[in-house]
C-alpha cells in the first residue's frame, strides 16, 4: 500500500519532522499563468465554472512549486449563486449579489437539495483533478461557513464590519436564522458532493468570525459548523474536516473539541507558541504565516518560516499563510517559504 500522505498524517495527529506545506489562494493573480488562463477563460466566474480551466489553474502551482496539497479552485460565493442569488464580480472591488432584506427575498431562494445542477461543473473538476493530480498531492474541497457566505447574501458585497448582517440579526432574527439554517443544509450538501467527487479533505473558511460576539460566536460561527461535520462525518465518517475561524483569537482553543474538526487553521493573530500551547494541544493546526512576507521576501520572511515550523515541531502541523496570498506576491518568496519549510 502506497504511504499515507503527509497532510493526512497530521490530519490523524502524528507530528512529523518536516510538515505539510500549501497555500490559501496558492492559484491566484500573483501567479502569471494564473492570469493567462482566467483571461483564455473570459472572467473570473467563467474559470470558476469552466472544468477544464479550473482544473488548470488548480494545477498550475502544484507544478510550480510541488505543494503537498491542491486546492479546487472555485469560490464561497458559487453556493448562493446555487441557491437562486444573482452574483457578479466587479473588476476590481469585489463580489456583488443580490441582497436579502425581507422574508420575500428569502422565499425567492430554492431549497439545499437543489444546489447539486447549478455545482455540477465544481463536482466534474474534482474529478479531473482526482485523476491528474500526483499521487502524494491530497486533494481539499472546501465551502464558506454559512456566517461568512450570510455576510455576503443580505449585504450584497463584502462588507467592513459585516453591519448588514448583524443588522438582520437584530432586527429580524426569524429570517436571519432562516438564511442560517439553510446556508448550513445547504453546505451539507454541497460538501458532501465534493467528497463524493473525490475530495480528500475540506475546509470550511468563516473568514468573519471574528466580528461575532459573546454568545453570537458560538450560535453563529461555532454550531453551524459543529452541525455541518456532526453531519458529514455521518455521511463521510473517514474525511478530515479543517476549520479557519478566522479572527477567532483567544476562541481558537477548544474550537476543535467543540465543533469536531479535525484541525483548526489559525490566523496570523494568534502566535504560534500561544497556539502551539492551547490550540495543537487538541490535535492538528494549520498555519500561520502572514502573507505579506510573500511581497516582503528576505530574512524576515525565513525567520519567521523556521519560528513557526519550530513552534509548532511538537505536533500536527500543516504549514500555511495565516490568510489567502496577495495579487502583489512575489512567486520567488514562495519557493523561499517552502525551501525554508524543507530544511533551509
Ligand atoms: O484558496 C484557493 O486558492 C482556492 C480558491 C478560493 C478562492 N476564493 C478563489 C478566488 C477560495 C478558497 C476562496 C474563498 C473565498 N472567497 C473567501 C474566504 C477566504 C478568504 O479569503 O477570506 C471569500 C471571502 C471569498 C469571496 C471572494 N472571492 C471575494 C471577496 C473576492 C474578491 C476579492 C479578491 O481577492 O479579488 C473573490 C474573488 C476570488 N476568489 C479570486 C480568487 C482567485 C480573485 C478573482 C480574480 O481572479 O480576479
Amino acid at each position: 500500500m502506497a504511504e499515507k500522505k503527509s497532510i493526512l498524517k497530521a490530519l490523524a495527529g502524528e507530528a512529523q519532522e518536516v510538515p505539510p506545506i500549501w497555500m490559501m489562494r496558492q492559484a491566484g493573480r500573483y501567479l502569471p499563468e494564473y492570469r493567462a488562463t482566467r483571461a483564455k477563460a473570459g472572467d473570473f466566474l467563467s474559470l470558476c465554472y469552466n472544468s477544464e480551466l479550473a482544473a488548470e489553474v488548480t494545477l498550475q502551482p502544484i507544478r510550480r512549486y510541488d505543494f503537498d496539497a491542491s486546492i479546487l479552485f472555485a469560490d464561497i460565493l458559487l453556493l448562493p449563486q446555487a441557491l437562486g442569488a444573482d452574483l457578479w464580480f466587479v473588476t476590481g472591488e469585489g463580489p456583488r449579489l443580490s441582497t436579502i432584506e425581507t422574508h420575500s427575498d428569502f422565499q425567492k431562494l430554492k431549497h439545499a437539495g437543489d444546489v447539486h445542477e447549478h455545482l455540477a461543473p465544481i463536482y466534474e473538476t474534482l474529478r479531473i483533478l482526482g485523476r491528474e493530480l500526483p499521487e502524494k498531492t491530497t486533494l481539499i474541497g472546501f465551502a464558506g461557513a454559512p456566517w461568512t457566505v450570510a455576510t455576503y447574501m443580505i449585504a450584497g458585497r463584502g462588507t467592513p464590519d459585516q453591519g448588514p448582517a448583524h443588522k438582520l440579526m437584530v432586527e429580524n432574527r426569524a429570517l436571519f436564522d432562516a438564511v442560517m439554517d439553510l446556508l448550513t443544509e445547504a453546505t451539507v450538501e454541497y460538501l458532501s458532493a465534493q467528497i463524493e467527487a473525490g475530495a480528500e479533505v475540506v475546509k470550511l473558511f468563516d473568514s468573519w468570525a471574528g466580528s461575532l460576539e459573546g454568545d453570537e460566536f458560538t450560535r453563529y460561527s461555532l454550531e453551524p459548523q459543529r452541525k455541518i461535520i456532526a453531519a458529514l462525518k455521518a455521511r463521510h465518517p473517514n474525511t478530515p474536516i479543517i476549520a479557519f475561524p478566522r479572527g477567532a483569537g483567544e476562541r481558537f482553543e477548544g474550537f476543535a473539541k467543540a465543533t469536531g474538526a479535525d484541525c483548526v487553521a489559525l490566523d496570523d493573530g494568534v502566535t504560534p507558541e500561544w497556539a502551539a500551547k492551547h490550540v495543537q494541544k487538541d490535535g492538528c493546526v494549520q498555519g500561520n504565516l502572514k502573507s505579506s512576507h510573500m511581497v516582503t521576501g528576505g530574512e524576515d520572511l525565513v525567520r519567521e518560516t523556521r519560528h513557526i515550523v519550530e513552534a509548532f515541531k511538537g505536533g500536527p502541523h500543516i504549514f500555511n499563510l495565516g490568510h489567502g496570498i496577495t495579487p502583489d506576491a512575489d512567486p520567488d518568496n514562495v519557493q523561499l517559504m517552502i525551501d525554508t519549510v524543507r530544511g533551509g
